[in-house]
């Protein structure tokens, strides 16, 4: 029989694995810096900084953002099965930190927020829970493709893809049933002590009122009910997404708002209205410790705040970086441009 320290080994090693696999881990261990790209040229600021452009910069902080941005009209919705499996694999992390502290995700009433096609809505009601409502808004994607917030048409059109996308994943799973999804934004939710758990994956740094949004959700759960967060913060090298990271490392944090809009211009005009909008509009400024502050103003305890970060991504944060991102954004520390990820688990307080 295989020795203990053997078999704890192999746990850490399936572990460092299946992270690997994810979005998120591969966030974590993407190169951050724009060391060895071809130098492009550069782009100067109001104040005259120069900032270098380096060629192929975008693709290496967020190697999947051609599929994001260039999408055209596309056929009807499909199962993606390494999606699906990759939500399973969020919600039996998620569940083991519930564990950690005496609490399961079995039999609860679970309010998503943000929850897209549904897969972590269908997967949260396989592993156990009781019901989920799952939430979402179809401003966000209407924005994302055309740059503003839409006409009525394209609302109800990226309603009903919405829908159809949900239906066509529902058939895979057992439990489907007891989820249901309502075209709701989540400072919108007013039901009081309705829910177990509240979730969210990848969807905290697009809320545009976040102390809103914890309001909501404090007055939503029940004394003692948990709410996890696991999102990508606007400060992180990648957390431009597929729009607004630029062709140099943090130019979406250190450019201000005009200075954006003149670099998308300039170098992406036919992205240029959709990556002006998506920085403005749909990407909140808020910090680690202003995360912390509203949670525990909102009426949560936090139980785990889990940024995550490499010693490759403390290395891409220079001294220069810190002072400019410190001069648009004061409360920015270190540990926010080096967070590829944070995870967060609060406890709404008696
Ligand atoms: C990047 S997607 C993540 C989707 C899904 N959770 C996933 O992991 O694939 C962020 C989602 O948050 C939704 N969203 C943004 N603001 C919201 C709000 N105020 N209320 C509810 N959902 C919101 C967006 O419409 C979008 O579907």
């Amino acid at each position: 029989m295989a020795s203990l320290k053997v078999l704890v080994l192999r746990w850490v090693g399936r572990l460092a694995r299946r992270l690997v696999s994810t979005r998120f881990g591969q966030a974590l261990t993407a190169s951050v810096s724009a060391q060895g790209l071809p130098e492009l040229g550069e782009f100067v600021t109001d104040d005259g900084t120069r900032h270098v452009r380096f060629d192929g910069y975008r693709d290496r902080v967020v190697p999947r953002w051609r599929a994001m941005v260039e999408s055209t009209e596309s056929g009807p919705p499909s199962f993606d099965e390494a999606a699906a499996s990759a939500a399973k694999r969020d919600i039996a992390d998620v569940s083991l930190l519930l564990e950690s502290h005496g609490a399961s995700l079995t039999g609860l009433r679970v309010l998503e927020v943000g929850c897209h096609g549904g897969l972590h809505a269908f997967a949260m009601a396989d592993a156990g829970a009781a019901s989920v409502l799952a939430i979402d808004v179809p401003e966000y994607g209407v924005r994302q493709a055309v740059g503003e917030d839409g006409s009525s048409d394209r609302l109800q059109a990226q309603s009903s893809t919405l829908s159809e996308l949900r239906r066509v994943n529902a058939a895979e799973f057992r439990r489907s049933d007891t989820v249901h999804f309502l075209d709701l934004d989540v400072v919108e939710v007013t039901e009081e002590a309705a829910y177990d758990f509240v979730f969210s994956w990848e969807t905290f740094e697009h809320l545009i009122d976040p102390r809103g949004a914890l309001t909501a959700m404090a007055r939503a759960l029940v004394v003692g009910g948990h709410a996890f967060h696991a999102y990508n913060p606007f400060f992180a090298h990648n957390g431009g997404h597929s729009l607004a990271t630029l062709d140099f490392p943090y130019g979406h944090v250190v450019l201000s708002d005009s200075e954006f809009a003149r670099y998308v211009e300039e170098f992406r005009p036919s992205e240029a209205s959709r990556a002006v909008a998506f920085h403005r509009s749909s990407l909140n400024r808020m910090t680690q410790s202003q995360f912390r502050e509203q949670a525990a103003a909102t009426g949560f305890d936090i139980v785990e705040f889990l940024p995550w970060m490499t010693r490759k991504n403390l290395a891409a944060v220079d001294p220069q970086t810190v002072q400019r991102a410190q001069k648009l954004h004061p409360s920015v520390v270190v540990a926010d441009l080096a967070a590829a990820e944070v995870w967060v688990l609060l406890r709404k307080r008696a």
